[in-house]
């Protein structure tokens, strides 16, 4: 059975946000895949998910109030567990029928790792313990990011997503002193794999041109890069004896609007000195990004679908064969078969 997938895929989970932001006893608003969320954390630590919307009559629940156990709703009172299930209606008299238990607000699996946390968008009902693993991070001794840049996106997740792997377009997109000056290119050839979900460039020495890894690493280095649905792509360079891995979550806000949070973990004592100024690097390569997408939407207008060609398209082939696989999938009920091939890429750049 043939399906088309849908815009933004469910039964996932998501990068909601770092959490370093989300301080005991506090929640914060979130749209995620055009669903108003409160992410909080209770007074224990633990983080947890809820619709933010009061199903009394709909106001957001983050204009309420949290005492680290129960949300109340600003407009009549209501409470509500972390958990979402109803704890009071103010205005009760005793002998009332209304049954408060039965009342909920819609709420999203929600777990925290490496200082990220992540929500699971999709089958409420689905028991905790059957849901997916997270998508996984190479766990380097580090417990949280050394840095994150989050960005906003003016497109819809499929033109982010392909837009941060495409190979090809870093010498015109992100030239600079530091990183391939002159536009200078080189043929690369990368093995890539499937890997759960989506892809892997298997474990190689970048490429000489790459300057900047010698330049922070020293020593000869080796990078793998994974990519997994529903947009998430790490990479983990390993040198001597340093690691750094970057993640790249994409998560739709909505149909037209996506948020980029990438962050970088590293080993390496002396990148903490070098903080302000990768954080300007970092900051400064994601928005050459949104930039050159947004100026794309313009034209996508007009023409679409886009050609996508072999050699250096094939990552953003995939992502969309991954995407309808993932749907064919969940609609006929079977399990996930990955569509893609090990094989040989090779392209200049
Ligand atoms: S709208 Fe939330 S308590 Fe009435
Ligand atoms: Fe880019």
């Amino acid at each position: 059975m043939a399906v088309d997938p849908p815009s933004l895929l469910n039964d996932l989970w998501y990068f909601a946000l770092s959490g370093a932001g989300l301080k005991r006893g506090k929640f914060v608003p979130r749209m995620i895949m055009d669903e108003p969320m409160l992410i909080g954390r209770d007074a224990d630590g633990q983080v947890f998910a809820l619709s933010d919307v009061c199903p009394h009559r709909g106001m957001p629940l983050s204009e309420g109030r949290f005492d680290g156990r129960e949300v109340e709703c600003c407009y009549h009172g209501w409470r509500f567990d972390r958990g979402g299930r109803c704890t009071a209606i103010p205005w009760l008299v005793d002998g009332s029928e209304i049954e408060v238990s039965r009342i909920k607000v819609r709420r999203f699996p929600a777990r925290e790792h490496l200082g990220n946390v992540w929500v699971y968008v999709g089958d409420p009902d689905k028991a905790e313990d059957s849901l997916p693993e997270l998508p996984p991070l190479p766990a380097i001794g580090v417990a949280a990011p050394n840095l994150s840049v989050e960005m906003n996106f003016d497109c819809h997740v499929d033109q982010a997503v392909i837009g941060l792997m495409d190979p090809a377009h870093g010498p015109f997109v992100h030239s600079a002193w530091w990183w391939r000056p002159n536009r200078e290119m080189q043929v690369k050839e990368k093995e890539f794999e499937p890997a759960p979900f989506g892809f892997r460039m298997k474990r190689h020495k970048p490429a000489s041109n790459s300057r900047a890894y010698y330049l922070f690493l020293g020593g000869q280095p080796e990078t793998e890069i994974t990519f997994r649905l529903p947009g998430v792509r790490v990479e983990h360079v390993h040198a001597g004896r340093y690691d750094v891995v970057q993640m790249t979550a994409v998560t739709p806000i909505d149909e037209k609007t996506t948020r980029i949070n990438h962050q970088i973990y590293w080993t390496v004592p002396w990148l903490n000195a070098l903080k302000p100024f990768l954080l300007h690097i970092a900051y400064r390569f994601i928005d050459q990004d949104r930039v050159i997408v947004a100026k794309q939407q313009r034209g996508l207008k007009h023409q679409q679908p886009m050609l996508l060609v072999r050699d250096a398209d094939t990552l953003a082939r995939w992502y969309f064969r991954l995407k309808k696989e993932f749907a064919a999938a969940a609609a006929e009920g079977r399990a996930f078969v990955n569509p893609v091939e090990a094989t040989v890429l090779r392209w200049r750049s």
